[in-house]
């Protein structure tokens, strides 16, 4: 009997190793990849341990960053964020697969955060690296009128200083594409996402107090960063894939836009809880928000740590 052909398990956060649930899934099946990894800096997870030997950690990301580069689509695009440590090494990765005609690498982009942890005798650290590099069917095709790869540049433009400050005449009335550095100012209103007729962005690193913050998950990046992506890099009804699904940031930004989703998570519980605030995204358009009573946060108290801890022993706080 011939074996079924593979199938992307779609609307779904499957629970298991990445590597192992996506050597079964079909080859260029995916338009848009974010994958967030753990930076092998000592944070807590509820089943991976994040110190792992230099080497290791190195060989295993080589290892599921050419599994996604073999996920995606000829025309799709993969964004990868990662923290100093192991920037410049997954950065020649791009590289190699760049050489083997499997990816084309398009931008590093700095996200640049405010709420980061504070130091004490040293600069805090306020970014992130995101490499951001489409597939292979852009090679020697990249046509400005016509991409060979979704770039929903209206999404995402923002006014230019000619038609904000100088009344430029010959301003693009679209505006221009942001920078390659991208901020998010955390002192704007919560609940606010991005809009593209603004050039500020409205989500800080999430800080455990902010509704958006789902509380269980030691990680839990923005929905605005996503959104930017999203919105630009997929359209409605295309597949959204994360690798490292945590919380489900990726997913339920997907979903709430219409895109279609899929995920891996090692953690059961974390891969649970994913999937229901994906689908509540999904159903409802909405983010999934907290209380501070969900959360176990008593106001004026802020030293009691109600959300899972970080390492202290590898504590970026020095
Ligand atoms: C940095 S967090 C992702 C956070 C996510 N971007 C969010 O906004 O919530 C990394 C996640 O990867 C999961 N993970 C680690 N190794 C994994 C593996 N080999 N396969 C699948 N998931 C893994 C961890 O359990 C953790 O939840």
């Amino acid at each position: 009997m011939t074996k079924p052909a593979p199938t992307l398990p779609l609307q779904r956060v499957a629970v298991g190793d990445c590597l192992d649930l996506m050597a079964n899934w079909p080859e260029g099946s995916v338009d848009l990849i974010f994958a967030d990894p753990p930076y092998n800096i000592g944070y807590k997870y509820d089943q991976y341990e994040d110190s792992q030997d230099d080497n290791a950690y190195i060989a295993w990301t080589e290892k599921w960053v050419r599994a996604c580069a073999r996920l995606l689509k000829p025309t799709g695009s993969f964004y990868l964020l990662i923290g100093d440590e192991y920037a410049a090494e997954t950065r020649l990765m791009f590289k190699a697969l760049e050489r083997e005609r499997k990816l084309v690498f398009r931008n590093w982009i700095i996200w640049h955060y405010t709420f980061g942890q504070n130091c004490k005798i040293k600069f805090n650290r306020s970014h992130a690296h995101l490499f951001y590099a489409v597939g292979p069917g852009a090679f020697g095709k990249i046509n400005v009128q016509d991409p060979p790869f979704v770039f929903n540049r209206l999404d995402v433009a923002v006014p230019s200083a000619r038609q904000t400050t100088y009344n430029d005449q010959r301003a693009n009335p679209t505006g221009k594409l942001p920078d390659d550095t991208w901020y998010l100012r955390p002192q704007s209103a919560e609940g606010d996402y991005f809009r593209p007729g603004e050039d500020t962005w409205y989500h800080s690193r999430l800080c455990g107090t902010f509704k958006e913050r789902q509380g269980w998950h030691p990680c839990q990046l923005p929905e605005s960063l996503l959104e930017r992506i999203i919105k630009l890099s997929s359209n409605p009804g295309q597949v959204v894939f994360d690798p490292f699904t945590g919380s489900g940031t990726t997913l339920a930004v997907a979903g709430r836009l219409g895109r279609q989703w899929v995920g891996t998570e090692m953690s059961e519980e974390y891969a649970a809880k994913a999937q229901e605030r994906v689908l509540h995204a999904q159903e409802t358009g909405t983010a999934k928000t907290t209380t501070y009573a969900q959360k176990g946060i008593t106001r004026g108290q802020p030293k009691k740590k109600a959300e899972p801890r970080r390492s202290p022993k590898l504590s970026p706080v020095e």
